[in-house]
């Protein structure tokens, strides 16, 4: 089950998130955790290392330079449909995040995006040694070796990076090549650790991407998702993803793809935004695809709109707005009486003289009792006027609170904080033990400066400045 958890910032969201990230700790599924403020992905390792799982967690913080974890990213092993997605999902993370703007509008552009990331999956050369500009003079080394498709990717994309082409294309180029060319991301590409391996024994990964850029995190991030959630479908072994800040570029439409097909599968992915101004295109897919989705407090009239019209099951037909008192005459009981009438009557005698005889009578009759009565008539709320009361209640949420809304129903709840006497990561008490255990993982092999990392400047060479290593 994949959830939405969408509010401002400071609202609870990550605190909140981590009671059922300790519920799952549990469970023997991978664990993956992004994080661009790398606030969540910290709480979550101190909560792990606490309750002693501290032998499953691995930790990349991607600004760190001095431990720069050695992924060993295996592409090439798996299916076409396998690297179709990665394509996709690569491409898309920069295309999505830029609105096609800012130079990004041209249709070229993602058919180059395209062959490119395919040329990065498929090239026999370490990942990092790939020139996205193509003006290296070996660049074709990089394919020696390669089959014949890929050679037809590297023609199609030449023919895009050619004569007018080029030009239109060059901003995109320039972002990819920032974004590989980096020390952050290329030296992070030709490790020895087996990332899939780790999830698929249950282990936990959290990448921090505090201090890099936006652009950095979201390519590398969405590198590493999208051949998890590939692999686990594959290899069918169970994953659960915290995505935090998601609306900083993890939501493209293969994510959003991914989101309906992963229910058939042990995986589930959570996804923590501060807004839903995800592309018309896919934000229907995402609110389908995330069966839960949990509003905290919003600051942002447009998500507090979009919120309340999400738990319209909170509305209440029967919702009372006022009472109206009345007073009214109603027909009371009716009541028998018994009516006289008087009558006489004269008549003559025999010797002329009147008589008159005087009678009564006695008939029943029936009589109508009317009474005043006080009533209460309810006046009920309109659903729009309630729709306005729910965007009051959202926007005057405390912290932890949050409306829910799921297969079995809307409501409203208030999430615990882990106790702070067990876990020293909450707000205000010392994070020593996480700091010690970091230190210690830090130790391990795989973990190495960036210094060390082969890296070839393909930026640095085309400006005359080869082999020269930025520091
Ligand atoms: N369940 C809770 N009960 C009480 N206070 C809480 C709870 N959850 C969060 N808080 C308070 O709110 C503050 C911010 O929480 P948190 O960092 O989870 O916000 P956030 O929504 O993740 O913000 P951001 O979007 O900036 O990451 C915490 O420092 C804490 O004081
Ligand atoms: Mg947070």
């Amino acid at each position: 089950m994949s959830t939405l958890i969408v509010g401002e910032t400071g609202a609870g969201k990550s605190l909140s998130e981590l009671p059922w990230f300790r519920h799952k700790l549990k469970e023997k599924s991978g664990k993956l955790v992004f994080d661009f403020h790398g606030q969540f992905t910290d709480l979550c390792g101190e909560v792990a290392v606490v309750d002693g799982h501290a032998d499953k967690i691995m930790y990349d913080k991607l600004s760190a330079e001095k431990y720069v974890l050695g992924y060993k990213l295996d592409f090439k092993a798996k299916s076409r449909g396998h690297e179709e997605r990665l394509v996709d999902g690569l491409s898309q993370s920069f295309l999505v995040k830029r609105g096609y703007k800012d130079g990004f509008d041209h249709p070229y552009l993602d058919k180059a995006f395209k062959w490119a990331s395919r040329l990065v999956l498929r090239q026999s050369a370490p990942l990092n040694s790939f020139r996205y500009a193509l003006q290296g003079p070996d660049y074709g080394g990089l394919l020696e070796n390669a089959d014949m498709e890929t050679w037809l990717a590297f023609q199609r994309y030449e023919r895009l990076t050619k004569g007018e082409r080029e030009r239109q294309i060059e901003p995109g180029n320039r972002v990819l090549e920032s974004i590989f060319d980096s020390v952050t991301v290329s030296s992070r590409l030709d490790g020895g650790w087996d990332f899939i391996e780790h999830l698929r024994k249950g282990g936990i990964h959290l990448v921090n991407g505090l201090g890099v850029s936006p652009d950095k995190m979201r390519t590398f991030g969405n590198l590493l998702l999208v051949h998890a959630i590939e692999c686990a479908k594959e290899q069918d072994f169970a994953l659960d993803v915290w995505i935090d800040e998601a609306q900083r570029g993890f939501i493209t439409p293969y994510l959003a793809e991914q989101l309906v097909q992963i229910r058939g599968f042990d995986c589930s992915v959570t996804l923590m935004c501060q807004d839903v101004s995800f592309p018309l295109e896919f934000k229907e897919t995402i609110f389908q695809g995330c069966t839960r989705h949990a509003w905290y407090r919003c600051a942002s009239r447009t998500v507090r709109e979009e919120a309340a019209c999400d738990l319209i099951g909170m509305l209440d037909r029967n919702r009372v707005h006022h009472y109206e008192d009345r007073f009214v005459s109603v027909r009371g009981p009716t009541v028998e009486y018994d009516a006289i009438t008087k009558n006489s009557s004269e008549s003559e005698d025999e010797d002329g003289r009147t008589r008159t005889t005087k009678g009564e009578s006695v008939t029943t009759r029936e009589r109508v009792l009317w009474e005043t009565i006080h009533q209460r008539i309810p006046h009920y709320e309109s659903p729009q006027s309630q729709l306005i009361w729910l965007q009051q209640e959202i926007s005057a949420l405390g912290d932890g609170e949050r409306f829910v809304r799921d297969k079995y129903g809307c409501r409203k709840q208030y999430v615990y904080p882990l106790p702070k006497n067990l876990y020293p990561c909450m707000p205000g008490l010392s994070k020593r033990r996480w700091k010690r255990f970091l230190r210690q993982l830090r130790e391990k092999p795989v973990y190495r400066p960036a210094d060390q990392a082969p890296w070839i400047p393909a930026a640095a060479a085309r400006h005359g400045r080869k082999g020269k290593r930025r520091s």
